[in-house]
């Protein structure tokens, strides 16, 4: 990985946080994304202290031509070797509630879907040209299949699912790998939010080296635990009627975002 240019978006916290520190202790120069300029810059004091090559940006993904800015300033810097589309936020419902609220839903979708396409298309010219490197984009086991807690964050992670599937097939010709990154639960500000069982819950820590070893070996998808990611794909071949009533027998309670769509 030394030398490798790594750009995370989401670097300010968990998870992207925890890939940028990894990628920091094996060498590679890194272009850290985020829009709280405080968390932003003390993940990147962070992996200076480990001796890597950092540059900032302070952006928020829904922002189109700010995304594309920054990513050419980034590409200016070093070619890509490996973009993390990561930034993300979680909403979902709370125990008795029936209707997420329309904001926080339209939110979700601008952040985790829009703003992986924000990541992903200015970089992805330069990638192909060169005709060499990889596109991580993180969705989430609630992707696989819908679950009756976060309906529009799971409807966003399908999508990007999905997007990535499909990049796949279209850049692997042009020399660039896509890799889709399902975790389960992973110990985040994200997931201490939302109440509820966690089974197989790791540290970033954790998360970000299978992250970061399953790229090195090009992996298509890397999902994690794998015990969640069979019984989530088994339960897609089951009666629908069934698995609804099973998941109504947990109670979550995921928290709405306060997050607003950009307009
Ligand atoms: N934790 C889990 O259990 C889990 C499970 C499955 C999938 N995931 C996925 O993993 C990814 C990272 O989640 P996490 O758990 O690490 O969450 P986190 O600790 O809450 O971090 C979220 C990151 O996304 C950034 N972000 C959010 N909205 C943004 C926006 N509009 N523009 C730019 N950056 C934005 C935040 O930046 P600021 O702080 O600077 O705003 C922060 O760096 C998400 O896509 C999430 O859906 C997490």
């Amino acid at each position: 990985m030394s030398g490798k240019h790594v750009l995370i978006t989401g670097a300010s916290s968990g998870i992207g946080r925890a890939l940028a520190l990894r990628h920091a202790q094996d060498g590679a120069r890194l272009s850290l994304f985020g829009r709280d300029e405080a968390r932003l810059e003390a993940s990147a004091k962070a992996c200076r202290d480990k001796g890597a090559d950092v540059a900032s940006f302070v952006v928020d993904v829904q922002d189109r031509a700010g995304m594309a800015k920054a990513v050419a300033d980034a590409v200016a810097l070093a070619p890509l070797d490996i973009v993390y589309a990561n930034a993300g936020v979680a909403t979902g419902l709370s125990t008795g509630q029936i209707l997420e609220d329309p904001e926080a839903v339209r939110a979700t979708l601008a952040i985790n879907v829009i703003g992986v396409l924000n990541t992903v298309e200015p970089a992805i010219p330069a990638m192909t040209k060169r005709g060499s490197g990889a596109i991580a984009i993180v969705g989430s086991m609630a992707g696989v299949r819908g679950l009756p807690f976060s309906p529009a964050y799971c409807a966003s992670k399908a999508a990007v699912y999905s997007y990535a599937e499909s990049l796949r097939g279209v850049l692997a010709p042009h020399g660039v790998d896509v890799c889709m990154i399902v975790p389960g639960f992973v110990a985040t500000p994200m997931a201490a939010a939302t109440k509820s069982w966690q089974p197989g819950k790791i540290s970033d820590t954790e998360a970000a080296d299978i992250i970061a070893n399953g790229l090195e070996r090009r992996k298509p998808v890397i999902a994690f635990p794998l015990f969640m990611w069979c019984a989530l794909r088994f339960i897609t071949f089951l009666p629908p009627r069934w698995v609804d009533a099973v998941m109504l027998r947990f109670s979550a309670d995921v928290p709405s975002t306060k997050e607003k769509e950009a307009v």
